[in-house]
């Protein structure tokens, strides 16, 4: 069973409750909603129940939006390894330095959880076709999830997207629109073309759902540490619903009495340096960005010129301590080589990103030697051979 109650605004607006129980998307304030459960009901949840779960995300159903006898769709996502990266701390002089493999969901990253969740929700309220504005990962993951549940996809993705974004979507028998311009206009044309037939839209954060799944990453964290949590964590973000979803995991954990409060980690927001509205937002002390004028970089998931949870994301590195830093597409490329050289992980460029950030808030103090580092690596190398080229 869930303790799922009812959705709500996460400005707070005062808007009151939304019923989850029929489909729903933004507030009617335009911000997101997020999904509320019963969480002193839920500190009868006990952790030890969680032994011989199924190694995936849904083993936290209780803290999953499922209405009563609502079975999650699964392709297995979620559970992924966290690497204790031995050679690369040996190098750094860091002891306690982890990678979280999401490489290793399927459709090779981060957005299968949330993308699970949101479709398997879909599903449940009845829809029928399901849109989606995507960088890449997140429109394979939509393609697969829909495929799987045996409902329509439409995707909509820049021109300029990696070829194997493409084809993998084809696979699942997705039907591919390719837009001018970037993520952001890819949303415009979804919207345009999916509204007046009463698409399902599953864009980031548009809808509530996606976040529950990525909430799982750190849930995962705390599990895999012994219910101990890390000093950072260190996120590449370019919608954020990463960085929202662990940020409200701890929230939930500490309410529950799964996890004591004041030890939450130092999250770090890694962007591109040729796109980084919410770094620069972070250093200009503002509560959202601006958007970002010529966003280009070669981790098409962090090519996003504005994101419509930007403040959530803002909120969360403030929060916690944390920081936000910018990346050259060279560092992140120099460092995707070296997570696959010294630990055998396939990286993406987001994934190196991550991994020079962490050199750098070495370098400059912030982060310690012995600091417990938890560095995600949100999807595998393969459909970004190009930018490997010699
Ligand atoms: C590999 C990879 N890492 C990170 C991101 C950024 O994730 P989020 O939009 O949740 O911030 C994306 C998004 O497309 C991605 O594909």
């Amino acid at each position: 069973m869930s303790y799922f109650t009812h959705l709500e605004c996460s400005v707070p607006c005062g808007a009151g409750a939304y019923d989850p129980r029929v489909p729903q998307h933004l507030c009617t304030c335009g911000a997101p909603l997020l999904a509320r459960y019963d969480l002193k009901a839920a500190r009868a949840w006990r952790r030890e129940s969680l032994a011989g779960r199924a190694a995936n995300m849904w083993r936290y159903r209780e803290l999953m939006p499922l209405a009563d006898g609502e079975e999650p769709l699964t392709l297995g996502e979620g559970w992924t390894p966290l690497i204790h990266a031995h050679r690369l701390g040996d190098e750094l002089g860091m002891p306690r330095l982890f990678v979280k493999d999401e490489s290793l969901n399927p459709t090779n990253s981060f957005k299968a959880r949330g993308l699970a969740a949101a479709v398997t929700r879909a599903a449940h309220l009845g829809a029928r076709t399901l849109s989606i504005p995507s960088a890449g990962n997140a429109a394979n993951a939509m393609a697969a999830y829909a495929a799987a549940a045996g409902l329509e996809a439409k995707v909509f993705m820049p021109r300029d997207v990696k070829v194997p974004f493409i084809r993998e979507c084809e696979l699942y028998g997705a039907d591919v629109t390719l837009v001018d311009g970037l993520i952001t206009d890819a949303g415009r044309v979804a919207a345009e073309k999916g509204k007046p037939l009463g698409w399902y839209d599953v864009s980031t954060l548009k809808e509530p759902y996606r976040i529950e799944g990525k909430k799982t990453m750190a849930y995962e964290i705390g599990e895999q540490l012994g219910w101990n949590f890390p000093d950072w964590i260190v996120y590449p973000t370019g919608g954020g619903t990463g960085m929202v979803g662990m940020w409200k995991a701890f929230e939930e954990l500490e309410q529950i009495g799964w996890k004591p409060t004041g030890t939450r980690p130092k999250m770090v927001t890694v962007q591109a340096e040729h796109c980084a509205p919410i770094v620069r937002a972070f250093e200009q002390g503002a509560e959202r960005s601006e958007m970002w004028q010529n966003a280009r970089t070669v981790a098409d998931g962090l090519r996003v010129p504005k994101a419509i949870g930007d403040f959530l994301v803002l909120r969360a590195v403030r929060e916690s301590g944390g920081a936000a830093i910018a990346v050259s597409d060279a560092d992140m490329v120099r460092a995707m080589r070296e997570l696959g050289a010294r630990e055998g992980i396939s990286a993406a460029p987001e994934g190196g990103a991550a991994l020079h950030a962490v050199k750098v808030l070495l370098k400059d103090g912030r982060m310690k030697p012995t600091d417990t580092v938890v560095v995600f690596n949100t999807g595998g190398a393969l459909k970004y051979l190009d930018v490997l080229n010699p």
